[in-house]
């Protein structure tokens, strides 16, 4: 494979956008690959969206790899990365660990959540020869300790602390490095301040890529929708419609619409 920091500083250079989308399985990740899509993250956001937990901290490394596999399997053209969960980096020697076993899943690239506290993780990571997708701004695995998915850079110190997340991960070797929900100016000025590109969630639309979680942009988690998201489609009202009329029809007919004999 390309050196991954060179082919997305080159694409950042060119002004080329990027494109991520998560993805938890096999049929998605091959539908979001044969879309064309550059980035599949098997995020921990599998933890709500897929598994049913309040946030991302119980999210288990068995579960994360056992996605991973099945979304491997769809996937041929896009950049795989996987997720690493909560409290299997605490060490450096831990992250290395933790990162080989997503790449024996079927993992091209990792990504941790942290920046200047991890940048020794992430040094360990990317020497080890693993390709490194960094996660700054609001840390969905520290939610409950910070009280709430709040939007980060609104002060001077944070946005002070955030640009220097960003230099920290470029130094440790990330191709790339994610910004939840900051404040747009700050992203826009973070994007500005390195050499390797900034996909955004939540973060404006001056970041060098967008990442979404598939569901939200689908419609298929309809309980909840960040706000900075506009769904293009509504699943989950098309697999209500659906069941409803197969049960309609099977207790109408004991069949459902089309017998096959
Ligand atoms: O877990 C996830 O899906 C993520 C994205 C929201 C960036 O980390």
């Amino acid at each position: 494979m390309q050196n991954l920091v060179e082919k997305y500083r080159e694409m950042k250079k060119r002004g080329e956008k990027i494109t991520a989308l998560t993805a938890y399985d096999y049929p998605t990740a091959r539908l979001l690959d044969e879309s064309g899509i550059d980035i599949i993250l098997v995020g921990d956001s599998l933890g709500m969206v897929v598994l049913g937990y309040e946030d991302t901290t119980p999210v288990t490394l068995a579960e994360m790899l056992h996605h991973t596999r099945a979304a491997s399997r769809g996937v041929k053209n896009a950049l795989l990365v996987g997720d690493m969960p909560i409290h299997t980096f605490d060490t450096p020697e831990q992250a290395v660990g933790t990162a080989r076993k997503f790449i024996e899943a079927g993992a091209q690239a990792v990504k941790l959540e942290g920046g200047v506290s991890h940048a020794a993780h992430i040094e360990a990571i990317t020497r080890a020869g693993i390709p490194f997708m960094a996660h700054i701004g609001m840390l969905p695995q520290q939610v409950r300790e910070q009280g709430g998915y709040k939007v980060k850079g609104k002060t001077q110190s944070e946005a002070e602390a955030l640009i220097a997340d960003a230099r920290a991960v470029e130094t440790a070797g990330a191709f790339s490095v994610v910004l939840e929900i900051v404040v747009p100016e700050i992203a826009r000025q973070i994007t500005n301040a390195i050499t390797i590109p900034t996909i955004g969630i939540g973060s404006g639309e001056q970041c060098d890529g967008q990442i979404l979680v598939t569901h939200d942009l689908i419609g298929l988690f309809p309980w909840f929708t960040p706000k900075f998201v506009s769904p293009e489609a509504r699943v989950a009202d098309e697999i209500r419609r659906a069941a409803r009329a197969f049960i309609e029809q099977t207790r109408a007919t004991g069949l459902s619409k089309r017998p096959l004999v």
